[in-house]
């Protein structure tokens, strides 16, 4: 499976954060805002991933992320011109998947808990996964309706009187159909590729299968100012509580055997001295140590 990032939009609400450095770029308390999706991506087994941003912010990303080999993982990038809606992106990422299924993520989503997608991505056969969040306020997102069985019946794009307070975030598994379907889709009334019309679509053909999130599980916004600031709040909060990292794309690889013990720990000591790097030497020193207990 390929992955594809959106880390396109001006960011207007963000202003003047966002005048030299695009909102997937900001901190979250202590990484950057697009580690997350990054990690999200990795965690579910994916290692070649495309990442779609605006021809301003795209030499920014490259500077970061670099070609992924730092990550275990390999990245491309395509740019969007124009910010012609979410679906556009399989549009342009089109030779990068090739024959393939793909999952989308937004660059703003922040995930967290209990292995909340690991078998979405694991089981995906063919078809749509999405999934379903209990927000108080639906009308900011596309909005799932169920029936008594739990199926979803109905999909809409921010509506003025959501039928459930399921909001779908940004998390998109599809298989190759979404290329054709996007093709056929149409610019809503807002001139955008909306991804909630290439999702109604797999509803009417009977192939969109809509996974309600368990409430252990945390869906963070990061797209105002006081948004941002409460996901930098959570994310210090568990961290410093765990000592375990949120959106840790190098433990993540690790874990995901996408880089051996020693490799990571090469990663790490080509970092600067700091907190990130003594997070990751910590990881390699318990793997290591578990790896010796085993073998004795
Ligand atoms: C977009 C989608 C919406 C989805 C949301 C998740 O909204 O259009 O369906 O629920 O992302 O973050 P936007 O962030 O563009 O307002």
């Amino acid at each position: 499976m390929k992955g594809l990032i959106l880390a396109g939009g001006a960011g207007s609400r963000l202003y003047p954060l966002t005048l030299v450095a695009s909102k997937q770029l900001q901190p979250v308390y202590d990484k950057p805002m697009i580690y997350h999706p990054l990690t999200t991506l990795i965690e579910g087994g994916v290692r070649e991933i495309c990442l779609i941003s605006t021809p301003h912010d795209l030499p920014r990303f490259k500077q970061l992320l670099g070609d992924g080999s730092r990550m275990g993982i390999s990245i491309e990038y395509r740019e969007q011109a124009k910010p012609e809606g979410i679906a556009q992106a399989f549009l342009i990422a089109e030779s990068f998947i090739g024959n393939d299924a793909v999952a989308l993520i937004l660059g703003d989503n922040i995930f967290y808990g209990n292995n909340g997608f690991g078998e979405a991505f694991a089981e995906f056969t063919s078809g749509a996964t999405i999934f379903g969040y209990h927000v108080h306020d639906p009308e900011r997102y596309g909005v799932v309706e169920f029936d008594a069985d739990g199926k979803a019946i109905s999909i809409e794009e921010k509506p003025k009187e959501p039928k459930s307070n399921y909001a779908v975030p940004g998390l998109y598994i599809y298989d190759n159909d979404v290329l054709e379907i996007t093709k056929n889709t149409k610019p809503s009334a807002r001139g955008e590729l909306e991804i909630t019309a290439v999702n109604v679509e797999y509803l009417m053909r009977g192939t969109l299968h809509v996974e309600k999130l368990s409430r252990g599980f945390a869906w963070l916004d990061a797209g105002t100012s006081t948004s941002l600031h409460e996901a930098s709040a959570y994310v210090q909060t568990i961290e410093s509580r765990t000592g375990i990292k949120i959106g840790c794309p190098e433990e993540a690889a690790f874990r995901n055997g996408f880089l051996s013990i020693s490799q990571l720990a090469a990663i790490s000591a080509a970092m600067p001295n700091c907190e990130y790097r003594a997070y990751l030497e910590n990881v390699v020193q318990e793997s290591r140590r578990i790896e010796n207990s085993k073998s004795r």
